[in-house]
């Protein structure tokens, strides 16, 4: 069979949208669908840029954001050529206890993503907030020798993972979170505490990562935003600073991008308010050399009234101003939504509105269909400066 023109492989590609998408005949990339050929990632490769989302693993029983959900993968595959396991990989989900690992998530999750022909990102090897460890880690009793055994637990989950998916994830979330946002002080626990200090344990566990996947991406990861937590965002860049002296091999940051608009400001004087501030903590950190990620964005617009038309309207323009500033840096080669679709939105149980009603701060609505916030990503990423 000759090889397809680009034309008949986007032709084809477009033809497996809309929930058949694993059925169709092969492309003559060998693969059944390239992912995001025909949405959001085709866009963002024009400037270099990768677009992508985090996705799940849920029976296919239960309804979800996952790879047994053909509505939802029907999106992944129109927008993303990038994933990421939104809770699959964390300690939580592959470690039932100290002794054990369970890949019986996360597996499918990375065949899937290499069927449709997506990247994967890592997420994560260690969420270093107490409230995120599996519950047997939270007063885990490390023994006579702590540091040794720490040492051991650490190296043997950061090299058991990594090597899973080796060849396959090309950028890890080393560590998450483990900056303390009111105080800006590393959080302690009790892995910290066998280790000696979160430092000791931090410095680790990138080591532990460049040592077992040499050539992959290492981020640090976390939640400071450009709504104003200077102490959080004092914290990170006193992190990054101490990497870079210490001689730890973290590559880039990554901006989770969980934002939020204001109910009573407009966009314009919402975005005046926060940009300097933004540009100067993104400036320290690239200054330093790291490399940044857009790694879970969306919007939380809790506080914005419930009017859809109008509400729509803010988070796009509000998203728009976002990435305007932040793809701006060219340090940024990846954006990923922390979903799709407003229908699975985590927020809606974490931080649910006090209306009732539903969060609307994902690409797509809860029926599926794009939303202004789609088009406002789109035109960010297609005029965000080419990356070299
Ligand atoms: O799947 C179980 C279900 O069987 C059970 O009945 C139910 C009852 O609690 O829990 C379900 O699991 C929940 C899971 O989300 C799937 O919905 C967990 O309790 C819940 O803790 C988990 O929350 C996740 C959270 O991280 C904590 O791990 C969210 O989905 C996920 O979106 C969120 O993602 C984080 C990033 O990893 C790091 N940055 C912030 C971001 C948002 O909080």
């Amino acid at each position: 069979m000759s090889p397809l023109t680009r034309r008949e492989l986007l032709a084809a590609s477009a033809a497996t949208i809309g929930g058949a998408a694993l059925a169709g005949p092969s492309l003559a990339s060998g693969l059944d669908v390239q992912a995001g050929a025909n949405g959001l990632h085709a866009v963002a490769q024009k400037r270099g840029l990768r677009y992508g989302s985090c996705f799940a693993m849920v029976p296919p029983q239960f309804e979800g954001p996952s790879v047994t959900n053909p509505k939802f993968t029907a999106l992944l595959e129109r927008d993303c050529g990038v994933l990421v396991c939104e809770n699959e990989m964390k300690w939580q989900a592959v470690r039932p206890d100290a002794a054990r690992f369970d890949f019986s998530r996360p597996d499918p999750m990375a065949a899937y993503a290499k069927k449709i022909g997506a990247k994967l990102r890592g997420h994560t090897l260690l969420w270093h907030k107490v409230e995120r460890f599996p519950g047997w880690l939270v007063n885990h009793d490390f023994g006579p020798r702590p540091a040794e055994a720490a040492e051991k637990m650490l190296s043997t989950h950061i090299k058991t993972i990594v090597d899973r998916y080796a060849g396959q994830i090309y950028s890890w979330d080393v560590v998450n979170e483990t900056v303390d946002e009111d105080t800006g002080a590393q959080r302690e626990s009790s892995l910290s505490r066998a280790y000696g200090s979160a430092d000791t344990m931090c410095d680790r566990a990138f080591h532990l990562a460049r040592e077992y996947a040499p050539g992959v991406q290492l981020v640090y990861n976390d939640y400071m935003s450009w709504e104003g937590d200077e102490n959080h965002r004092t914290g990170v860049l006193k992190l990054l600073e101490g990497f870079k002296k210490r001689g730890v091999p973290c590559d880039a940051l990554g901006l989770q991008s969980h934002i939020w608009v204001s109910g009573e400001e407009t966009v314009a004087q919402q975005v005046r308010r926060q940009e300097k501030g933004w540009r100067t903590f993104l400036d320290e950190a690239v200054a330093m050399g790291y490399k940044l990620e857009i790694t879970e964005m969306d919007v939380n617009d809790k506080r914005v009234p419930a009017d859809i038309a109008a509400r729509d309207a803010k988070i796009a323009d509000y998203v728009k101003a976002y990435l305007d500033v932040t793809l701006s840096y060219s340090q940024i080669t990846d954006v990923l939504s922390w979903g799709m679709t407003d229908r699975y939105f985590w927020l809606n149980g974490f931080d649910p509105r006090t209306d009732g009603g539903q969060h609307r701060g994902l690409p797509y609505d809860a029926d599926f269909k794009p939303k202004p916030l789609y088009h406002a990503i789109e035109r960010a990423l297609a005029a965000a400066p080419i990356r070299g």
